[in-house]
């Protein structure tokens, strides 16, 4: 007997690089999800296991031990996990050994928010199986301070949207604020499955920005007028304009020098195979692209993306955030 919660995965629809200086970005909760399913033991120790990820490890009295996969790896991909058992056990007052077994439907490390929704996850799970009384903003919040751990100054959009699902609006210096967009939205997402570091591709933006900052300059402005309209757009279920203004957004961000060769082909294939606008999601470089589709093209448009080279899959946009499945 145990408790399994799930939490959405992401993709960045408008906005990413530019929202570092301040511009607004729009985010979308996905219908591909990540399950923590948290049984009690009878020790004390909390033994994680992640299926996709081929890793598992044991922490008893707070030493780390890998016992599958690389221990590099583990602790890099555990310890946010850790840290957030932690202080759901903070809440409950007692130390419970733990068995938690985490899996995912999205490719992880491609910028689709994999970390976050299992920190979002592991809490509502655990929290659950201990019969401690959470609300979803501390489930927010723990989510938020545990990804502090490996990513050093997130902006919190992603523990936001692991947490509270559907579509948000995010700035730098007002935070996120949820749209009420009724349309439903179908996208290829296609995975060029090179790996990419979202530090590496933040500091390119600033070196371009460094050495041509009156040619920057107006390309964050354009990246705001860009995010207002498809803002209104995607209210008035406007898909075409909001295709348009993916194109445009991608040439923006080749333009500052974060897409690749992998990108650019898996777009070019989805844009003529049909597709109503595409561009890449996240940090570039690789990771992936999304690629707004009608339904009548989302299986030619697949196809293309997959005849291309990439690994894509159809996700929709979905409102719900946490939950728990299962208990
Ligand atoms: O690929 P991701 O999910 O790591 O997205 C990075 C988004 C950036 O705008 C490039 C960076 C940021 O912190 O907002």
């Amino acid at each position: 007997m145990g408790v399994t919660a799930s939490a959405p995965a992401k993709v960045i629809l408008f906005g990413e690089h530019f929202v570092v200086y301040g511009e607004p970005a729009i985010v979308l909760a996905i219908d591909k999800r990540v399950y923590a399913k948290a049984e009690k033991r009878v020790d004390k120790i909390l033994h994680l296991n992640s299926a996709n990820l081929a890793l598992e490890a044991t922490i008893e009295n707070g030493v780390f031990t890998t016992e599958k996969g690389n221990p590099k790896e583990a602790k890099l991909r555990f310890e946010p996990v850790k840290t957030a058992v932690a202080k759901v056990l903070a809440k409950h007052g007692a130390a419970v050994g733990i068995d938690l077994e985490i899996s995912s439907e999205v490719p992880v490390g491609a910028g689709l928010g994999s970390s976050a929704a299992v920190i979002a996850s592991t809490t509502a799970a655990v929290s659950t199986l201990l019969n401690v009384n959470i609300s979803r903003e501390d489930i927010f919040r723990i989510t938020f301070e545990a990804e502090k751990i490996v990513h050093g100054t997130p902006s919190g959009v992603d523990p936001a949207i692991a947490t509270f699902g559907g579509t948000l609006l995010f700035q730098m210096d007002t935070g996120f604020r949820p749209l009420d967009i009724k349309s439903e939205i179908s996208l290829v997402i296609g995975n060029t499955g090179v790996e990419r570091s979202t530090r590496v591709q933040v500091e390119k933006v600033r070196a371009v920005k460094e050495k041509y900052p009156q040619v920057v300059e107006p390309m964050l402005r354009s990246a705001r007028e860009i995010v207002l309209r498809a803002v209104e757009a995607l209210k008035k279920d406007d898909l075409e304009t909001v295709g348009e203004l993916m194109n445009i957004n991608h040439s923006l961000l080749r333009g500052v020098g974060v897409s690749d060769d992998s990108l650019e082909w898996l777009i070019n294939a989805a844009t003529k195979a049909g597709a109503l606008g595409a561009k890449l999601t996240g940090a570039g470089g690789g990771g992936c692209m999304i690629a707004l589709s009608r339904k009548d093209k989302l299986e030619q448009v697949t196809e293309a993306i997959q005849r291309a080279g990439g690994n894509p899959f159809i996700a929709r946009k979905t409102d719900e955030g946490v939950r728990i499945e299962q208990s």
